[in-house]
């Protein structure tokens, strides 16, 4: 089970930044160019964030089934020393977690906005911010917090 999980946490996290970077530029056209928002806006907004909540859930489900972060739990007091394992049992998953709570707040405050810029406006703020947050929270092989694969296969 755990080397699925950790193949489809990793490839979903290419649908999470190509969803959430077409919503921010679409969204932000829709804004700038006074556009009307229409029911493509609206699925782009849905769409967006159930991928979003997708990983979550395989995120969560992967907490439990990580043999790192069982190590991190039972061993707290050497692991948080060790900045991979403090990152994936602690940075990562609450950074990741902030981030997909802006992403939910934003669009369910975008779809109640009185007019469509407002809307536009509230979506492309909100997915910049949780977009900024996932991708430096992601453990890229270029990042300084932690490395791991662009691509993991099973
Ligand atoms: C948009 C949200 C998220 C993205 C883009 C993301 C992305 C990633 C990536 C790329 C990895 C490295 C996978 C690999 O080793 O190949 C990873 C690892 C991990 N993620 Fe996430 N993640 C997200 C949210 C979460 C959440 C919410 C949790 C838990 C609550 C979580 C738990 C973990 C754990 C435990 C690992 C390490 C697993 C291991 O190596 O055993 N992630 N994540």
């Amino acid at each position: 089970m755990y080397p699925y999980l950790l193949f489809f946490h990793s490839v979903f996290r290419w649908l999470v930044l190509i969803s959430l970077c077409y919503a921010v530029i679409s969204g932000l056209l829709g804004w700038l160019r006074n556009r009307h928002y229409s029911g493509n806006d609206n699925r782009i907004r849905h769409i967006t964030a159930t991928i979003s909540h997708i990983q979550l859930t395989i995120g969560y489900v992967l907490y439990f089934e990580s043999p790192i972060i069982a190590y991190f739990r039972s061993n707290y007091d050497e692991a948080i020393k060790q900045f991979d394992l403090k990152f994936f049992g602690l940075v990562h998953i609450a950074l990741m977690t902030v981030a997909i709570f802006v992403i939910t707040i934003g669009s369910s405050m975008a779809k109640r906005q009185a007019n469509d810029q407002a809307k536009f406006r509230t979506m492309t703020l909100f997915f910049a911010i949780a977009l900024l947050i996932i991708f430096v929270s992601i453990p890229w092989p270029f990042s300084p917090l932690a490395n791991r694969p662009y691509y993991r296969s099973f």
